[in-house]
């Protein structure tokens, strides 16, 4: 059997498990073509002592107790801390009931860890993947303008622009959670590739899909099936979709296949003054592509990323 030399991409993620963020993890720890190199965690679905239990507890299932987890931002920049746990279970990964991971969070701050392993790396050799508020990556960038040369791709879940909001009329919930750090990073220089509602609610947990993954059998997959699942009874209960979108996994399955994805070269604002409208994304395409600085995913093939996320996990099985 001939050793796959193919370079694998380093990557960062940072996230607020949160049952969409434990499946973008699974996927991300399960793909072959993907190096994690460390999880950050910030408060945002579920408060901070949370995300970083349920990131250590998702990366045991994934075999992947090895990765060190960062505990970032417990509140956003400037504002309360947000919550979303209606959508997440009172303990953030659905149905399941916690136990404390056998692994202890790292040394250190996720700003200070990704500033640190992103200098430690050939500029443009690290991504990362932002699968909550945006306040970790915004303080990174506070202390470390370097970043803006040496971090990249960087992947971002959030926004809206085509399909309305989801905790407001007009804002998604990464970006109305902390839209100062998101206004910070956008207007950074950093070029971002925005994953918002337009592309996700185009990938839709339908009830074919999540049993595939529940056939697949070994620890991951079933806490992937079960996540999902609750995703499932919760958006019928509270939305009335039959098949809810998964959000965060878009974002690690570009970085494995992009092709499952169109992008546009856009510039995006963000709504920072407005009560109504806090964290409103203005995502203008009326712009050159080569003066463009940031990229936002106007469709996405959802039978696509589904396999993608049931191929990787069952060959990881
Ligand atoms: O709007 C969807 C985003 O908000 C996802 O990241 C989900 O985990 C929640 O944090
Ligand atoms: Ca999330």
């Amino acid at each position: 059997m001939t050793q796959d030399l193919t370079p694998k991409q380093a990557l960062i993620i940072d996230c607020d498990p949160g049952v969409d963020d434990a499946v973008g993890l699974l996927l991300a720890l399960a793909a072959p073509q993907l190096e994690v190199l460390a999880i950050t965690t910030v408060g945002g679905n579920v408060p901070l002592e949370k995300t970083s239990r349920n990131a250590r507890i998702v990366s045991a299932a994934a075999g992947r107790a090895d990765v060190p987890v960062f505990a970032g931002a417990a509140r956003p920049l400037a504002r309360p801390p947000a919550g979303a746990g209606e959508f997440h279970g009172a303990e953030g990964l659905g149905d399941e009931t916690p136990t404390e991971p056998q692994t202890a969070l790292a040394e250190g701050e996720a700003a200070d860890a990704l500033i640190d392993i992103v200098r430690s790396r050939p500029a443009r050799t690290v991504a990362v993947a932002v699968m909550g508020p945006m306040t970790n990556l915004a303080l990174a960038l506070r202390r470390a303008p370097d970043l803006v040369d040496r971090l990249a791709p960087v992947v971002v879940m959030g926004g809206a622009r085509s399909e309305g909001g989801n905790i407001t009329a007009s804002a998604e919930f990464n970006i109305w959670a902390d839209p100062e750090a998101a206004a910070e990073v956008f207007d950074s220089g950093l070029k971002v590739i925005a994953f918002g509602l337009d592309a996700t609610h185009q990938v839709r947990a339908t009830e074919a899909r999540i049993a595939r993954i529940e056939a697949i059998g070994g620890e991951a997959a079933r806490l992937a099936a079960s996540t999902l699942r609750f995703s499932q009874r919760i958006e019928r209960q509270i939305v009335g979709w039959e098949a809810a979108p998964l959000h965060d996994p878009c974002t690690v399955a570009w970085l494995m296949r992009p092709d499952l994805f169109e992008l546009r070269p856009c510039r995006i604002a963000v709504e920072t003054i407005s009560d109504l409208t806090r964290g409103h994304t203005a995502v203008e395409f009326r712009v050159e592509a080569a003066a463009a600085p940031h990229l936002w995913a106007v469709s996405a093939d959802g039978e696509g990323v589904f396999d993608l996320i049931a191929r990787t996990l069952e060959a990881a099985a």
